[in-house]
């Protein structure tokens, strides 16, 4: 992949008034991380060890969830291109319907009894990364009248250690939401933005069975390092 230098370097302002919820989630000043969190050694996969079906969500209920079925695959990277081997990948993301299988999720639309929404998985070798899942359908929220996020899958990736942890989101070429998106519009730079979203990727695709879109992640250092 090339490493696309954007114009604003700057993180997205952790108070964006427009996605009103940053009001109270955005830290007034940076706190210092303890020392062990920059441990590489330290723990990351929870209790149990990443399984083969972490990364499939189509196959972890005894039958396959409604939706388009797709491929999702990309490389994790540092900031100058070296890949990220063996380090964990998570998502989390709705159903086909827009409706996310979690109590506060009171959408009217329908749970799938197939889909729980959530995988993860180690970068390979070359840092790559591969999961097969249904294409989240766009879902209604509380941020202002007739608000609505566009179709997105929630990543978090950890780098070589915790405190290098990235949780971002990755959305779908053309989506007509993405003008009218708060969280996508607080990435101010327009070029940044436009590595948010996939792109469409025909070679990975499977003929007959799943479509495929390619995400590459780059993470580069923190202020903490
Ligand atoms: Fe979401």
């Amino acid at each position: 992949m090339n490493l696309v230098e954007t114009e604003d370097r700057e993180d997205p302002c952790y108070d964006t008034p427009a996605y009103r919820s940053t009001e109270l989630r955005a830290p007034r000043r940076l706190y210092l991380l303890p020392e062990e969190l920059h441990d590489p050694t330290g723990p990351v996969f929870g209790e149990s060890d990443v399984g083969p079906l972490d990364s499939d969500l189509t196959r972890q209920h005894d039958g396959e969830p409604l939706g388009e079925r797709i491929i999702v695959s990309g490389h994790v990277l540092d900031s100058v291109g070296r890949p990220i081997a063996n380090t964990l990948v998570e998502v989390w993301q709705a159903n086909a319907a827009g409706r996310y299988a979690h109590d506060v999720d009171r959408h009217p639309a329908p749970l799938d009894p197939n889909f729980t929404g959530a995988g993860r998985c180690l970068t390979g070798p070359d840092g790559e990364y591969r999961f097969v899942t249904v294409k989240p359908g766009a879902y209604p929220w509380q941020n202002h009248p007739n608000a609505w996020r566009p179709a997105h899958i929630h990543f978090s990736v950890f780098g070589r250690a915790f405190a290098d942890r990235l949780v971002t989101q990755m959305y779908f070429p053309g989506d007509p939401l993405f003008d009218h998106d708060p969280i996508f519009q607080s990435v101010r730079d327009p070029k940044a933005r436009e590595l948010l979203i996939s792109r469409f990727d025909l070679e990975t695709t499977e003929p007959d069975w799943a479509l495929a879109y390619r995400f590459d992640i780059v993470l580069r250092s923190t202020p903490f390092e």
